[in-house]
Parts: structure tokens; C-alpha cells; sequence
């Protein structure tokens, strides 16, 4: 999709971080924005910085783990605007501890939102899209979709789940001739407040506190090594680069190519498993 003017695009998570720098990027290409997210202060913000850079703006409350919610921001968009050109099922969340640290409230929030927001986000809207016969689907992977961190065991296992699900549609879409397309995101650390998601965690379901210590200095590195991360505006600007290449694969760190080139090179070779440089 190479002209970008005057087409919707639809951002979950769009009211902070990554979400956000891609709204105020699809912004600048002249297209019309529905934001999505669940965290409302924030959401309101974004309405208002948004249409304040002359864009039209739409704003919903919405939690991607719920198919209801996703299916009326669908309803919403098609309401406000007539079509959907653009989705990045962005939002995401993060817990760090060990596994045997993890109650099942924390595996099922992630799950909910990282893997179940990215398949609700394209059940409710891929239709629309093959009816089009356009339209451009971004799913928010990481690096943890290609390598395994520690004390990041749900976030590993959905990043990785929503790298295979969206190879799979990449090639259900090319064998059938479709005009819809699909990218997965894989970023290294990006600047933004993915280490505190906590702060939306779902009321009544008390988040694992972590008592290994080396765990607890893993989130430490990890929440430093996100403050010093790449802006999110450089994420953005690779995302719309990508749209307009029909390119599947977005690394925003080509650092990260080595290693993940290392950790397949080991599998193949059948040896065990190093911890990757990155930690
Ligand atoms: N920051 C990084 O280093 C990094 C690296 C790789 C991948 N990512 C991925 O990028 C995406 C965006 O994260 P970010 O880094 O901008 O984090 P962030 O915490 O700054 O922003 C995430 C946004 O998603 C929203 N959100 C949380 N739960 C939601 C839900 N259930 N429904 C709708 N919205 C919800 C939050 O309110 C927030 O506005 C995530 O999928 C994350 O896993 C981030």
C-alpha cells in the first residue's frame, strides 16, 4: 500500500509508547486514526495530541484480550470512517519472573492481551480487509519472538506464538493471490513504559511478586536497557517503510540478527541452548 492519504488506520495500545509514535506517524502520511486502548487518561491524551496535529481522530476504550470489545472497535471504525486499511494489533504486556514464580492470573493476562488480542484483533477485521481486497496488517511481535529471555516466560511464549501466526497468514494471503497484507514487528529495546505494564493489570488478580533475586535483577537490567532503548518514532518510521514495501519482516535492530542467527545455528547443530548475549 504505497499512498497512504486519506486511508484508516486502527492502532490498540495507541494511547502510549510504541502505539502512540505510530499513530503520530500514520498521522503524518494524512491518514484517519482509531485509537484503541485500555487505559483511558491516556487514550484521551493521545484523542487530543492527535487531532491537534490536524488529523481525524477516534478514540475507544477497549481491552484487545476481550473479542467482544475488539469486535465494536471494528463496528466503530467501519461507523466512523467506512473502511479499515491499517491495523497494528500493538498492545502488549510484560511480567518478569521465573516460571515456577508465575501464578496463573499473570499467564492468563498475557495471554490474554499479547496472543488473544492479536487473533481477536484479526478475526474482527480481516473480513473487512479480503472484502477491500486491501489492507495492511502489522502484528506487534519483539526480539523475544526469536530468542528465548529469562524470567519472561509468557511474554517469550506469545511473542513467539504471534512471530508463527502471523508467518502463517503471510503465506495463507500469498498462496491465495489476496491484496491484504501482513508484517511482524520484532523490535530490540524501544524507550517506553513496556516495564511497568503491570500498571494495568486486571483488578482482583494480584501480579507474582518475585523472590529469586537474580530474577529481580534481570528486571532491573531489562527496565535500564529499555530507558536507553531506540525512540519509539524510529519504530514508527520503520513500520510505514514496511507498509509501503509489503515487507513482512520489520528488525528494528539489526544487532539482533546475529544472535537469533546463533540460537538456530545451535539448534540445528543440536547443541544446547546460551542464554542470549542480550542478557
Ligand atoms: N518497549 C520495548 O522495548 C519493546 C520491545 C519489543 C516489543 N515491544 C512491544 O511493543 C508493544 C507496545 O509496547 P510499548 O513498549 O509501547 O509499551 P507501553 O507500556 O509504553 O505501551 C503499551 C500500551 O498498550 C496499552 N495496553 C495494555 N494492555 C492493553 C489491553 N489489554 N488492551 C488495549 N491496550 C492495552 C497500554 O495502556 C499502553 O498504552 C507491545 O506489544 C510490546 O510487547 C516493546
Amino acid at each position: 500500500m504505497e499512498h497512504l492519504a486519506g486511508k484508516v488506520a486502527v492502532v490498540t495500545g495507541g494511547g502510549a509508547g510504541i502505539g502512540l509514535a505510530l499513530a503520530h506517524a500514520f498521522a503524518r502520511e494524512g491518514m484517519h486514526l482509531v485509537v484503541a486502548d485500555v487505559q483511558d487518561d491516556v487514550l484521551a491524551a493521545a484523542e487530543v495530541e492527535l487531532r491537534a496535529s490536524g488529523a481525524e481522530v477516534l478514540a475507544v476504550h477497549t481491552d484487545v484480550s476481550d473479542p467482544d470489545a475488539v469486535d465494536a472497535l471494528h463496528a466503530a471504525t467501519l461507523e466512523r470512517f467506512g473502511a479499515a486499511h491499517v491495523l497494528c494489533n500493538n498492545a502488549g504486556v510484560e511480567v518478569g519472573a521465573a516460571t515456577w514464580e508465575l501464578n496463573r492470573a499473570a499467564w492468563q493476562w498475557v495471554v490474554g492481551v499479547n496472543l488473544f488480542g492479536v487473533v481477536n484483533g484479526q478475526q474482527s477485521f480481516l473480513p473487512t480487509m479480503l472484502e477491500q481486497g486491501e489492507g495492511h496488517i502489522v502484528n506487534t511481535a519483539s526480539l523475544a519472538g526469536l530468542l528465548a529471555l529469562p524470567f519472561s516466560a509468557p511474554y517469550t511464549a506469545t511473542k513467539h506464538a504471534v512471530v508463527g501466526l502471523s508467518e502463517t497468514l503471510y503465506h495463507e494471503l500469498a498462496l491465495t493471490g489476496s491484496g491484504v497484507h501482513v508484517s511482524v514487528l520484532c523490535p530490540g529495546w524501544v524507550k517506553t513504559r513496556i516495564f511497568e505494564s503491570t500498571r494495568n493489570y486486571p483488578e482482583g488478580a494480584a501480579p507474582p511478586e518475585t523472590e529469586v533475586p537474580v530474577a529481580r535483577l534481570v528486571e532491573e537490567w531489562a527496565a535500564n536497557a529499555v530507558n536507553e532503548g531506540i525512540d519509539p518514532a524510529e519504530v514508527a518510521r520503520q513500520v510505514v517503510d514496511a507498509i509501503k514495501a509489503e515487507r513482512f519482516w520489520i528488525l528494528t535492530h539489526p544487532e539482533i540478527s546475529s544472535a537469533v542467527m546463533g540460537r538456530f545455528k545451535a539448534a540445528t547443530n543440536g547443541d544446547n541452548p546460551r542464554a542470549p548475549d542480550i542478557v
